[in-house]
């Protein structure tokens, strides 16, 4: 059994709705991993849900907060992180991860996330306050997929359930930290 500190870290990437959170949430159930859910995090700490931090205070200090405590979380070992959908394709990114830092991206189609988004209700200022959510989702995600590409693993998320994915998650950690033998 490996102490703490030799654990891996797991950062989840992917557009809004993708799942970020049910599959964090399981994955941290079947790890013993400690989830470090940004958007909730930020919504604790300030006391206000995202949509109205975005009418407040704006976009701009939001993403500052947002990679300060994703960045935060990543130095951490043993931890499913899990930031919001943009966070990939803003400041840091999936550019400069630690060593013991594994990226997920969780694949989903513009339609898909426009579905679940609707049917999960308002909650995603960028996607409930324009007139066609799909086209901006398609544009969007257009613009953050080179980004959310740079993702060690790549997982398509439509028809499968958030345990079906952590315990793929689960395996690709495993096999990333087996050392090849022959290695010199
Ligand atoms: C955002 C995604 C949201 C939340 C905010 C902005 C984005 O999180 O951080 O509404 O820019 O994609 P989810 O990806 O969990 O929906």
């Amino acid at each position: 059994m490996n102490g703490p500190s030799e654990q891996p870290t797991v950062v989840l990437v992917g557009f809004m709705a993708s799942g970020k959170s049910s599959v964090g949430l399981a994955l941290a159930r079947r790890t013993g991993w400690t989830l470090v859910d940004v958007d909730r995090d930020i919504e604790e700490s300030t006391g206000q849900p995202i949509p109205d931090l975005f009418a407040t205070r704006g976009e701009a200090w939001f993403r500052e907060l947002e990679e300060e405590r994703t960045s935060a979380a990543l130095d951490l070992h043993g931890c499913v992180v899990v930031p919001g959908g943009g966070w990939a394709a803003a400041s840091r990114g999936l550019e400069t991860l630690p060593a013991h830092v594994h990226s997920i991206w969780l694949r989903v189609s513009p339609e898909a996330a426009v579905a679940r988004a609707r049917q999960e209700g308002a909650g995603r200022p960028l996607l409930d306050e324009v007139e066609d959510p799909l086209a901006r989702a398609r544009e969007l995600l257009e613009r953050r997929e080179p980004h959310y590409r740079r993702a060690g693993l790549h997982l398509d998320t439509e028809g499968r359930t958030p345990v079906e994915l952590a315990d793929a998650i689960v395996s690709h950690v495993r096999r990333e930290r087996t050392p090849t033998k022959n290695q010199t």
